[in-house]
């Protein structure tokens, strides 16, 4: 495929991702609002949305444009999928030089990957985003148009999750980022605390292997890409100042997310902050139905489950302290309460460990 075709195909995905975004979607909420206007009842359950609107023409298109635009996008005849396997050596080649570089990129082969991520092509990625070696570059290329409105500004979400940490008046000196993917959610926090040692986790080789090379000798902190699971970690207690993560814990089934929380907070130490930026305040009925719809018909497992549970109580349990869940504005001018168009229900997720007592 050329990259012309390849180009043009994906900009015309992108576009009709963007009219299903600013105008299906409004179009499917005002429906829905209609017929529960006519109601003595208003619907406020998923299953009474899905009894009134599941099988509208409407309903069926915007749904079965949400599962296929995604499919188009990786594994279309123009697809992120085929375009890098075409392209296979050249990619490869391209990272040669990282994997010699022990001190930015470690890599552990006899990791044994668990069951719920091996069981899914999350996010429809074919073979999910860590058992193709170029599965780093296929994510990447996808990721610059996950959020469709946000075109060149995309990167500004994980900015602005940064600056919130910035604001509380913390510099912390050891960070780690878990399910850090390519990089592009460790980036902001190691180019704002740039006198802070940075440790990136995530189970993909391909995804750690492309965030380590594009960071190549450009990041002044010491800073480094490291292959582990995020639930059982082999860092010592109280190692970090801060433990972040973006867009990990709705990838995660509800055991998990409580084993995910309990190590965080034995690697924080005291007084230390943990903040994970992800998919969770959903202020009604109408946009619980539409978020589980989305997970269903994007392999999305355990996004619904995710919803299900209260972060509150859950870090209340494991001894976290000045708790925050924090709609977040992931652009200027969305708004996460009533937003005219499709968005992710981006939320934050803050607490911080107690100083040890004197
Ligand atoms: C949606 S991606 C987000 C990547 C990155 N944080 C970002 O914002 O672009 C979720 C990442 O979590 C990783 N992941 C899932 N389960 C994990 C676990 N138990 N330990 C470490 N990483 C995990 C996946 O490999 C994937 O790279």
């Amino acid at each position: 495929m050329d990259d012309r075709s390849f180009v043009t195909a994906q900009d015309f995905i992108l576009d009709v991702k963007r009219f299903w975004t600013t105008e299906i979607y409004p179009t499917l909420k005002a429906d829905f609002e209609n017929r529960a206007a006519s109601l003595e009842n208003t619907p406020n359950t998923t299953e009474e949305i899905e009894l009134l609107i599941g099988g509208t023409t409407l309903h069926r298109f915007y749904a079965w444009l949400e599962r296929h635009l995604q499919r188009l996008k990786y594994s279309g005849r123009y697809g992120l999928y085929p375009y890098h396997d075409g392209r296979r050596g050249e990619f490869m080649t391209s990272v040669d030089g990282i994997k010699n570089n022990a001190d930015r990129l470690a890599l552990d082969p006899n990791l044994t990957l668990p069951d719920y991520y091996r069981k899914v092509d999350i996010h429809q990625h074919p073979g999910g985003v860590w058992s193709d070696e170029i599965a780093g570059f296929v994510y990447e290329r996808g990721a610059r148009s996950t959020t469709p409105l946000m075109g060149k500004a995309h990167k500004d979400l994980h900015q602005r999750f940064t600056d919130f940490i910035a604001s509380k008046g913390t510099t912390p000196s050891h960070i780690l980022d878990m399910g850090c993917g390519f990089g592009k959610s460790t980036r902001p926090f190691f180019e704002t605390f740039k006198d802070a040692h940075v440790e990136a986790i995530d189970l993909s080789a391909p995804c750690l292997t492309v965030g380590a090379h594009e960071v190549g000798s450009r990041a002044e902190n010491s800073l480094r890409y490291r292959q582990m699971d995020a639930l059982k970690t082999d860092y010592g207690d109280s190692t970090f100042d801060l433990v972040t993560s973006t867009m990990l814990v709705h990838e995660l089934p509800p055991a998990e997310i409580d084993q995910l929380f309990g190590e965080t907070v034995r690697i924080i130490a005291p007084g230390g902050i943990m903040a994970h930026l992800d998919f969770h305040h959903l202020p009604n009925a109408f946009a619980r139905f539409i978020h589980d719809g989305h997970a269903r018909r994007n392999n999305e497992p355990f996004m619904s489950s995710w919803a299900d549970i209260d972060p509150i109580a859950l870090m209340t349990e494991k001894g976290l302290i000045n708790l925050q869940i924090i709609p977040f504005q992931e652009a200027e001018g969305v708004d996460p309460e009533n937003n005219p168009y499709w968005r992710f229900p981006w939320t934050i997720v803050y607490g911080e460990k107690p100083s040890a007592q004197p």
